[in-house]
C-alpha cells in the first residue's frame, strides 16, 4: 500500500468547510494542513477542526516537504495556476471545479500529469448525481440504443450568490461575480458526457445579454468584460449525437439546479421534470413506461411525499442533500458515515475517488483528460457566443493513459486498512 496522503487545503472559505472533516476522517489521509489569504479564516478553521498545520501562504504549502498532495478550494480563477504549481512541485492534486479558465492552463495540467504520473482529480459533483448514474448505467448496458440527443443545465441565479462573492472579494465582488456562465460548465457537461462516454467536437453558442440589473454583467463590469448572464451551447459529439447545455445565471428557478432534462436514445429515453423521473423504452414496436423517481430522488425526499407543501419544499431544496437509492454508498469508507452530506450526497464520492486513484495508481473518473473534456466546451462556447454563434472546433486532449476507475463500481478497488 502507498504511503498515506498528507494533504494541504488551499482556501478556508465557504465550500472548503464541508471538506475538512471528510479529508480528516478519510482512512487514506493522515495529515491535513490549511492555508488562506485571510489568517483569521485559518484560525477559525483550526479552532473548529483542529488541523495538523497552518501554512503562512500558498507558496509555503505547495513547497512543503511534509505534504504529498494539495486540495484547491480557492476562487475559480485560481485553480489553473495553482494546480500547475502543485504538479510542478511533485504534489498530487484535488481541485474544486472548474479545472481552469484558460485552454492553455488545461493543456499544461494534462501535460504535467502525463509527465509526472501524479494523481489529479477534479471534484465534480455532476457525475455522482443520480440522473447521471442512471443514464450512464442504462446506456452502458446497451438498452438505450445509440444516443441521439440530450439536454442538461445548471440554473443558478447569481442574486443568490452575491453574499458568497462579497465574503472574499469585498467591494470588488462584482468583478468576480460576472464570470462568463460557460466558464463554469462542468456540472452540466459532466452529467451528460460521462453518461454518453463521448466528447464534444464542435459547438455553437448564444448568449443572453443581461439587461435586468446592470450590476455584474457587461463591458467593464467584470474581469472578463462578459456581457452574458445566460448562455446555451449546442454540442456535436464524436458519436454524432447533439447535446444542448445551458448555463443560466439570471433565471427564475429553484432546485434541482443541476440536472439532465432528457437523454434520448434510439431504444430508450430518460426525461426529468423536477422530481419526476421517467424512463420510456421502445425496444421494438411497443412503448413502455417506467417511473424511476424513487430510485433517483433522495430517500428522505421520497419519505415526505404527500405532505402539505411537498412540492414547495422540493423546489426550495429541503431534502436535496441526501442520498438516492441509486448511489452506491456501500463503497464509501464507513469512517465517513457520520459526516454531513451535501450537493446530492456527492462530496464523499469526490474525495474518495481522489483517494482511490492515488492509492491504486489508476486514473480518477475526473482525471485531467476527462475534466478537460467537461471544461473545454464551455471555454470555446463563450467565444462562439461572443462571435454571435459561430461554429467552432473544440480541442480534444484524447483519452487518459492507463486504467480509469469506474464511477459506478460497487466496491472500492483497494482496502485502506
Ligand atoms: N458544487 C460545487 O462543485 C461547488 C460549490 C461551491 C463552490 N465550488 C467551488 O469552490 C471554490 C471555492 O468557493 P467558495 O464559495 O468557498 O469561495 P470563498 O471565496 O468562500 O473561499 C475561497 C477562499 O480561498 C482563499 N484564497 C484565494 N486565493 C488564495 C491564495 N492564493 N492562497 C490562499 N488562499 C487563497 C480566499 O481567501 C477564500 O477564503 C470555487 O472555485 C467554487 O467554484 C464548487
Amino acid at each position: 500500500m502507498r504511503e498515506k496522503l498528507r494533504i494541504g487545503l488551499v482556501g478556508c472559505g465557504q465550500f472548503c468547510r464541508a471538506f475538512v472533516p471528510i479529508f480528516q476522517c478519510h482512512p487514506a489521509v493522515e495529515f491535513v494542513g490549511i492555508t488562506d489569504k485571510f489568517p483569521e479564516r485559518c484560525r477559525e478553521f483550526d479552532e473548529k477542526f483542529h488541523v495538523d498545520r497552518i501554512y503562512d501562504d500558498f507558496d509555503h504549502l505547495v513547497h512543503s516537504d511534509e505534504l504529498n498532495s494539495i486540495a484547491i478550494f480557492s476562487q475559480r480563477d485560481t485553480h489553473g495556476w495553482m494546480a500547475i504549481e502543485a504538479l510542478k512541485s511533485g504534489k498530487h492534486v484535488y481541485s474544486a471545479v472548474p479545472m481552469a479558465l484558460k485552454v492553455e492552463e488545461i493543456q499544461e495540467i494534462i501535460r504535467l500529469a502525463a509527465e509526472t504520473g501524479l494523481t489529479y482529480s477534479m471534484g465534480e459533483t455532476g457525475i455522482y448525481r443520480p440522473a447521471s448514474i442512471f443514464c450512464r448505467t442504462r446506456y452502458a448496458a446497451g438498452e438505450m440504443g445509440d444516443l441521439v440527443y440530450a439536454e442538461a443545465q445548471y440554473n443558478h441565479d447569481m442574486k443568490g450568490l452575491y453574499n458568497v462573492f462579497k465574503y472574499t472579494e469585498g467591494d470588488k465582488w462584482k468583478l468576480m461575480a460576472g464570470l462568463p456562465p460557460m466558464f463554469y460548465p462542468t456540472h452540466s457537461t459532466s452529467m451528460v458526457l460521462s453518461a454518453a462516454r463521448a466528447h464534444a467536437v464542435k459547438t455553437a453558442a448564444f448568449g443572453w445579454t443581461d439587461n435586468v440589473d446592470l450590476d455584474i454583467f457587461g463591458e467593464g463590469m467584470n474581469y472578463w468584460d462578459n456581457p452574458f448572464s445566460n448562455t446555451s451551447m449546442l454540442l456535436k459529439l464524436n458519436n454524432d449525437a447533439t447535446v444542448r447545455i445551458s448555463e443560466n445565471r439570471r433565471i427564475a428557478w429553484g432546485v434541482p439546479e443541476t440536472y439532465i432534462t432528457s437523454f434520448n436514445g434510439t431504444k430508450a429515453s430518460y426525461e426529468c421534470s423536477l422530481i419526476q423521473h421517467s424512463y420510456i423504452s421502445r425496444p421494438d414496436r411497443e412503448v413502455f413506461y417506467e417511473d424511476v423517481s424513487d430510485l433517483l430522488n433522495p430517500a428522505e425526499l421520497t419519505a415526505h411525499r404527500g405532505e402539505v407543501d411537498f412540492m414547495q419544499s422540493c423546489v426550495r431544496g429541503k431534502w436535496s442533500g441526501g442520498y438516492a437509492p441509486i448511489q452506491k454508498t456501500g463503497r464509501l469508507p464507513r469512517e465517513l458515515d457520520h459526516l454531513a452530506t451535501g450537493h446530492a450526497g456527492t462530496h464523499r464520492f469526490m474525495v474518495d475517488d481522489f483517494c482511490q486513484a492515488y492509492m491504486t495508481g489508476k486514473q480518477s473518473p475526473t482525471n485531467p483528460w476527462a475534466a478537460a473534456r467537461y471544461n473545454l466546451p464551455g471555454l470555446i462556447a463563450h467565444q462562439s457566443a461572443l462571435n454571435g454563434g459561430t461554429l467552432m472546433d473544440i480541442p480534444d486532449p484524447g483519452d487518459p493513459p492507463g486504467e480509469v476507475l469506474s464511477e459506478d463500481r460497487e466496491f472500492n478497488e483497494c482496502d485502506y486498512h
